[in-house]
């Protein structure tokens, strides 16, 4: 078997093509991302001389450059990680989220469609729902799409191109869609690896508006693990929440990170709200576990201080982010080789 991912330099990408190659080494892997700031090639080092592993830096809203990539290789199926994934970003400038979240995705359902890939799974996100108040329900598959921030709302466009390419063309595509991830490897502009960081280096902890948000917390290992239990089994054209009914405000996260590292309460700083900061996030994950079967396997009291604990041991790889090193390796080794 061989598949295509995208975004797998990036944080749950990367995880996800070091778990397969782990667990299942018979599936061929083509890595196509374009390491923009948050791609990483120093995540997949461990990969370096594996001929099950292909890295393609090229940008998968380039139709021409997916045009040769998907005549170079036939993919049982395509796996589309890659986007801009920063709420702050978005807010600053949306032209990028406009740009490769969503013709992003057209490309890549265009191509697959193009050249018969048997299943094609569109990675999504819960904030394609919007915000939910204190007593609401959680969001379900049903909940209808909301989106308040440039970046869910290019996420929900996405969406919305895959159910038409399911409905129109009748493309076998199924959808996922996950609350906040945690765990290693991810770019420390995020809330739990920046406030990590911070906590170590003893610089502020900084706190949007009154700390009190709530969102969801899984580990990226149980969300990959969902979304190859959605791409096996999943109904064709269908939807699943993934989520570990792990609620927490911001400010007990950040509490709980420097209880662990060590630290104190007064490197907490409250700053200016994030503008139109959704207040809560909820998944209700039933269907994916009623239906096909899955469950997560980790809860956050094991996982926050595991990852904390990743982050102390790997101190040289989120400092080589905050300075810059890590593009300096990547662009040595791929610079040059933009396109495919
Ligand atoms: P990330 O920002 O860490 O990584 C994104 C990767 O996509 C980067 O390596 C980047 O270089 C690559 N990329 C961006 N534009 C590209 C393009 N045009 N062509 C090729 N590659 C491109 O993001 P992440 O947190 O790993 O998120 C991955 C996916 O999961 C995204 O689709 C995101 O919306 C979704 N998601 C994230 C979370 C979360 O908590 N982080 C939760 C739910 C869903
Ligand atoms: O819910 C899934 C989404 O989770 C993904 O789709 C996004 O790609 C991912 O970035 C994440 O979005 P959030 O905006 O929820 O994540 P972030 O880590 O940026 O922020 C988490 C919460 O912490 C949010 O309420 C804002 C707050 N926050 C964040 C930062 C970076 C702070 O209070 N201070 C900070 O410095």
């Amino acid at each position: 078997m061989k598949i295509l991912v995208t975004g797998g330099a990036g944080f749950i990408g990367s995880n996800f093509v070091l778990r397969t190659r782990r667990q299942r080494p018979d599936v061929d892997i083509v890595n196509v991302d374009i390491l923009s700031y948050a791609g990483n090639l120093e995540n997949l080092k461990s990969l370096e001389g594996d001929k099950g592993h292909v890295f393609v830096r090229a940008d998968v809203a380039d139709r021409d450059a997916m045009e040769r990539l998907f005549g170079e290789h036939t993919f049982d199926g395509v796996f589309h990680f890659a986007a801009e994934s920063h709420v702050d970003r978005s807010i600053l400038d949306a032209s990028p989220f406009v740009r490769n979240n969503i013709q992003g995705t057209q490309v890549l359902l265009d191509l697959a469609r193009a050249h018969a890939v048997p299943r094609y799974l569109q990675v999504s996100t819960d904030e394609v729902y919007g915000t939910l108040g204190p007593g609401d329900p959680a969001f379900t598959e049903t909940t209808p799409l909301a989106p308040n921030s440039p970046y869910a709302a290019s996420k929900a466009a996405a969406d919305l191109l895959v159910r038409a390419a399911v409905h129109t063309h009748g493309m076998n595509c199924v959808i996922t869609r996950c609350s906040n991830n945690y765990g290693p490897l991810q770019f420390p502009e995020k809330l739990i690896p920046l406030m990590i960081a911070n906590a170590l280096e003893g610089k502020p902890l900084p706190v949007y508006g009154d700390g009190m948000q709530v969102r969801d917390w899984i580990h990226v290992e149980d969300h990959n693990d969902a979304v190859w239990c959605v791409f096996d089994k999943g109904q064709p054209g269908g939807v699943y929440n993934i989520g570990a009914e792990n609620e927490w405000p911001n400010i007990d996260v950040v509490k709980a990170i420097l209880s662990e590292v060590g630290k104190g309460e007064d490197l907490i700083q409250y700053v200016t709200d994030r503008p139109g900061h959704d207040r809560r996030y909820a998944m209700d994950s039933s269907l994916l576990r009623e239906e096909l079967g899955w469950s997560s396997a980790r809860t956050f009291e094991e996982g926050l201080p595991a990852t904390v604990a990743w982050y102390l041991e790997h101190r040289d790889w989120w400092e080589r982010v905050r300075s810059g090193a890590y593009r300096a390796y990547y662009e040595a080794q791929y610079g040059q080789r933009m396109g495919v």
